[in-house]
């Protein structure tokens, strides 16, 4: 059986999705594209240009949802808008019967969210929200050995990012707007947040201060790495401005703790100027496993007494024998199943992280079971980062549960009036 995927979004992640699921159809055909969709038909075509180079096959090309559900006979519709649209798209599509697979972060809001859980369920299809970090396989090892006790039991964990320079992310007007993305905490956090809970197990609660530092940003001149994917793009809205407003956070210091009982640290910022630095270790009553980041092909490294003592590469193997990548992911990575690096260009290994995504909601469609990342993981993932911000908002340290159930909702309650969710 081969399902039929139509993406709608055609900038640089619609792009970025475009290799994906051309990757896909080199090792599998249990989906193909079908057709491509976006506001600006230039940006369509590029897409769908690319895919016929590609896979020999040109996917048709729409420019509004209801005309590709109407004339396109697609099995799942993979969401890959501005974050404000994603609620949105997938009620629709689910409502004509169609699976979804939407970009992170699931929906603008949670009220968005539980509208999209009410849409899936009422029409009983699947919806999978494209979490890609989890999947690189040096993270799959990242899980294994803190599942496996190679650090003993967690106890702490510090994920710091500082970055700044004055330039918006991807020079992409719309992450500097509340309404549009979230802010940029959300934006970038929702990664964050679902790789801490995927190591870490289940928050209970999270306290934190917000902020934007700097409110002025660059939207000029991208660097090649992203340029390859974003230069065909178009938004009107901030044409031919050089630089934006952003009215939204761009820091947020978080202090989480996990129902396990660890205590976590969650410190985000793009507003800094000179020195930008990162660390995300995980501190356990054995060592400390200090995490890969993703899509580099780097081994984690396990230190115990000191750092001397580094145990990483193929070393760390021994410490989770049985462990083996899923078939999925090792159809990907050349059949591999124990793997402590690999080495893969960014353009390859992204590829291959999208194409695993894809095809893991796709056995779930056939099979009738349930995509890794599904609405529960995607909900959860999105009330961490959304805590953070809800707590900078209010001053008090909040529950996980009540940012899920929309108990607190503050900060999102803008968001929710002017989109009206
Ligand atoms: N998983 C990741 O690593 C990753 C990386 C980048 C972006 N993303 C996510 O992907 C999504 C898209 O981000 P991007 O960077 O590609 O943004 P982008 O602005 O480059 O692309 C968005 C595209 O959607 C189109 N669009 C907007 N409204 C539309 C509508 N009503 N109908 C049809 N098309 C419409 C725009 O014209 C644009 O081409 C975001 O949700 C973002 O968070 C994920």
């Amino acid at each position: 059986m081969t399902l039929k995927l139509g993406i709608i979004g055609c900038g640089g992640m619609g792009l970025r999705h475009m290799h994906g699921i051309s990757e896909l159809m080199k090792y599998s055909e249990i989906m193909k594209l079908e057709a491509v969709c976006d506001l600006h038909e230039s940006a369509a075509n590029f897409v769908a240009s690319k895919a016929e180079e590609i896979t020999g096959k040109r996917p048709n090309v729409f420019t509004s949802l209801e005309k590709m559900l109407y004339q396109s006979d697609i099995d799942v519709l993979d969401i890959v808008t501005d974050t404000r649209t994603h609620h949105k798209f997938a009620i629709e599509a689910m409502e004509s019967g169609v699976n979804v697979m939407t970009e992170k972060p699931m929906g603008v809001t949670l009220k968005a969210c539980r509208q999209m859980m009410d849409s899936r369920k009422k029409n009983n299809v699947k919806l999978a929200v494209a979490e890609n970090y989890r999947r690189d396989p040096m993270n799959r090892l990242v899980k294994e050995l803190i599942d496996n006790g190679a650090i003993g039991t967690p106890q702490m964990l510090l994920d710091i990012s500082v970055s700044g320079g004055g330039n918006l992310m991807h020079a992409t007007g719309w992450r500097a707007k509340k309404v549009m993305a979230g802010s940029l905490i959300l934006e970038q956090g929702v990664h964050t947040s679902d790789l801490i809970l995927y190591f870490m197990g289940d928050a209970e609660s999270i306290y934190a201060t917000t902020g934007v530092m700097q409110k002025e940003r660059k939207v000029g001149k991208r660097p090649p790495g992203i340029e390859q994917f974003y230069g065909h793009r178009v938004e009107d809205q901030f044409e031919g401005q050089s630089k934006v407003i952003i009215d939204a956070e761009d820091t947020a210091f978080s202090v989480i703790k996990f129902q396990s009982g660890a205590i976590g640290q969650m410190t985000m910022t793009s507003g800094a100027n000179g020195y930008g630095f990162g660390n995300e270790t995980i501190h356990g009553t054995e060592g400390t496993l200090k995490l890969p980041g993703s899509r580099n092909g780097n081994s984690p490294i396990i230190s115990r007494d000191n750092l001397s003592d580094s145990i990483t590469g193929d070393d760390l193997l021994d410490l989770v024998p049985e462990w083996q990548l899923d078939d999925i992911t090792s159809l990907y990575f050349d059949g591999s199943r124990r793997i402590s690096n690999y080495d893969y260009p960014f353009e390859a290994v992204d590829r291959k992280l999208i194409a695993i995504e894809l095809h893991d909601l796709a056995e779930a469609i056939i099979n009738n079971s349930t995509p890794e990342v599904d609405e529960i993981v995607g909900v959860k993932a999105l009330s961490l980062a959304y805590g953070a911000l809800e707590s900078g908002d209010t001053g008090q340290i909040v529950k996980l549960k009540d940012i899920e159930t929309g108990k607190v909702n503050q900060y999102q309650s803008e968001i929710d009036s002017e989109l009206k969710i």
